[in-house]
């Protein structure tokens, strides 16, 4: 298999440990074990104290399968498949779903994967542009004019890697119509599900929203567990699902043992682990807004509806490469410019998971000072 470099996680395989301030970062400050381990119930420190470190069942842990199942309104534990992480659901979906010849239609920008494992099986791909001149919106019309009688997927990411857009939830029904008239599947990557920035603006899973509909969800982002790489795959189209579990054997065959006790547990305390996630995003949201609002008109940005992350853009008149190479030599502060994207703006990402936020941000304002002030 030929596929293109992912730029995003090469250049965060170079800062992301090399840097002092991760101001780009899409996970949300991780939880210690030792704070996890506090909220066991009877049963899961039972499973944990008596762990063997042996295989795990291949479609993942039935306690953890029915907890997974039980984040959706239409769902079992049979239409759940655990994963090692997002990443791998993203790449065993593009394999079950595709092959030379066919499409697939995908909101862009986005995280690579969701296109670039397509092309790389030889499906045809059509990027729907998000555009920040329209507040990054998706727009159902433009996917459907992008369908065509070859099409097997739509992939959209909401809330929205790197934007934070998050459609309403009429677009949504549309775009959830769309694809169960064209008979394609949606797939919906909701691994920032539970961080809209207003909670009614959450929108449907894509595994309740069509019969096929597939969720992509995993413990790295609102459940700020990323080290424990674990995703999932939900979905009521039960062929899709097993085509996925057979070519799993090739990938990783089994999720961690330990970790999927722990996802077990982070799940069970939900209610905490969201909770604590939206305070960590919600404040460093604002904090990056009154950045903005104080940056005298050289920083713009569309507040984000959803997720961790937003996609602002440097207005002053200087390459964002430029400048995110300046704040990383002089500063240590990391973000992600829009090029990495492969988007020809001058956006960058910024990232409100992590605790040491203002910190970078007060870096990132006294630099911008200094070079235009
Ligand atoms: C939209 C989206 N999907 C999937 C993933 C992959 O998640 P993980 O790295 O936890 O597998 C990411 C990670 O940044 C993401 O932003």
């Amino acid at each position: 298999m030929r596929i293109a470099d992912f730029a995003l996680e090469r250049y965060f395989a170079r800062w992301e440990f090399a840097v002092e301030h991760l101001l780009c970062a899409s996970d949300v400050e991780g939880w210690s074990l030792a704070d996890l381990l506090a909220t066991a119930d009877p049963e899961t420190r039972t499973l944990w104290d008596g762990l063997r470190l042996g295989y795990t069942d291949t479609l993942g842990h039935p306690l953890l399968r029915t907890q997974i199942a039980g984040l959706y309104e239409n769902a079992s534990a049979d239409d759940v498949l655990v994963v090692a992480g997002p990443q791998e659901a993203i790449f065993l979906l593009s394999h079950a779903l595709l092959e030379p010849g066919d499409h697939a239609v995908v909101a862009w920008p986005a995280y690579q994967s969701l296109h670039e494992v397509a092309r790389s099986l030889g499906a045809d791909v059509t990027l729907v542009e998000l555009r920040e001149a329209d507040g990054w919106r998706l727009d159902p019309d433009e996917i459907r004019r992008a369908l065509r009688p070859e099409t097997r997927v739509v992939v959209v990411n909401a809330p929205h890697n790197p934007t934070g857009m998050l459609p309403s939830h009429a677009e949504w029904r549309a775009v959830a119509g769309l694809c169960a008239d064209a008979g394609v599947h949606l797939l919906s990557d909701e691994v920032y599900r539970y961080l809209e920035a207003d909670p009614a603006d959450r929108l449907a899973a894509g595994c309740d929203a069509l019969d096929r509909g597939v969720s992509i969800g995993g413990m790295s982002k609102s459940f700020a567990m990323a080290g424990l790489r674990i995703g999932w795959i939900a979905t009521r189209d039960r062929g899709l699902l097993d085509r996925c579990a057979r070519l799993k054997d090739y990938t990783t065959i089994c999720a961690s043992a330990p970790s999927e006790v722990l996802a077990l547990m982070g799940l069970r305390a939900r209610g905490a682990v969201i909770e604590r996630s939206r305070a960590i995003v919600a404040e460093n949201r604002t904090l990056f807004e009154w950045f903005v609002e104080g940056s005298e008109g050289r920083f713009a940005w569309v507040r984000p509806r959803g997720g961790s992350i937003a996609f602002p853009r440097l207005v002053a008149d200087e390459s964002i490469d430029a400048f995110a190479a300046a704040l990383l030599e002089e500063e240590g502060v990391l973000l992600v410019p829009g090029s990495v994207f492969g988007h020809p703006g001058n956006h960058f990402r910024v990232g409100f998971g992590r605790a040491g936020f203002v910190a970078g941000l007060e870096r990132l304002a006294a630099f911008a000072e200094r070079r235009y002030g």
